[in-house]
């Protein structure tokens, strides 16, 4: 069983090979998911919504972000383990590198993500300096949803979509090991994934993104009211967590996975 790395995830880029990830907070999940062969396992701060049944992400604190990433850690051998540094533990690029080391050294995590464009270029860059793998989350911030005015698709006017290309392509010339796109028109997703060499993983930005995330609760039907409209309900053509685990990853890979009713076109 081979470790997945970073240098593994950019091969598959080359290769034009996409992978697969989603969201775990539990030793279950995580089993279930790695055997199915999810390449990424991200302990996201989504469990905020689905764990804790906040309305959004930013109760999230560090000791339960490191309780959970553990807990994924402990039972995986092969896939890679992503952790959400969550709402204002990433202020200070200090205070980052402090945070980051709790989900490496407490948590068992390889590589942490953040949110935020050119206001985290400076710590991506202090954190890539210290050997620390990050993924930058750019497009709709669940962090900044009150300030973003809610869930809502970004990048849809020629200015937004201008900023978030540059700040992807500063975040990579920063250190950024991956970038994350959440909720973006399906165009602007594809001119980012062609014009960085680091994978794109995508929510919402259609099937050009190199690897696409979901979260698990979702994409097994759980969705606490309306699911969003990227969502696919994959328990819905199986007959367990296992097999819908299994379909995600082989949709994924071979491309069928997000279809156009998945896929933002402006
Ligand atoms: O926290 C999370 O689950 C995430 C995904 C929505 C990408 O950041």
């Amino acid at each position: 069983m081979k470790k997945i790395t970073t240098t593994m995830l950019n091969k598959m880029k080359q290769d034009g090979e996409k992978f697969s990830c989603l969201t775990a907070y539990d030793a279950s999940f995580a089993r279930a998911q790695e055997d199915a062969g999810v390449e990424v396992i991200l302990v996201g701060d989504s469990l905020g919504m689905v764990i804790k049944g906040q309305a959004s992400t930013l109760s999230v604190s560090m000791d339960e972000m490191v309780y959970h990433t553990a807990n994924v850690s402990r039972v995986c051998q092969k896939s890679l383990i992503m952790a959400d540094l969550p709402f204002a533990s990433d202020i200070t690029r200090e205070q980052t590198m402090a945070n980051a080391a709790r989900l490496f050294s407490e948590g068992g995590a390889h590589m942490v993500k953040l949110e935020g464009g050119a206001a985290m270029l400076d710590t991506i860059d202090f954190l890539s300096q210290r050997g620390v793998a990050v993924c930058s989350h750019l497009g709709l911030l669940p962090q900044s949803v009150y300030k973003m005015g809610g869930y809502r698709i970004q990048g849809r006017t020629a200015e937004e979509a201008e900023q978030i290309l540059a700040d992807a392509i500063a975040l990579e010339q920063a250190g950024a090991d991956i970038l994350l796109l959440e909720c973006v028109p399906a165009k602007l997703a594809a001119d980012i994934t062609h014009h960085v060499k680091v994978p794109v993983i995508g929510i919402g930005a259609g099937a050009e993104c190199d690897a696409q995330v979901l979260v698990s609760y979702d994409m097994l039907g759980l969705t606490h009211g309306t699911p969003a409209s990227f969502v696919k309900n994959f328990l819905a053509e199986t007959d367990s967590i296992q097999a819908a685990f299994k379909a995600y990853v082989e949709q994924v890979k071979n491309g069928t996975f997000p279809s156009e009713e998945h896929t933002f076109s402006s």
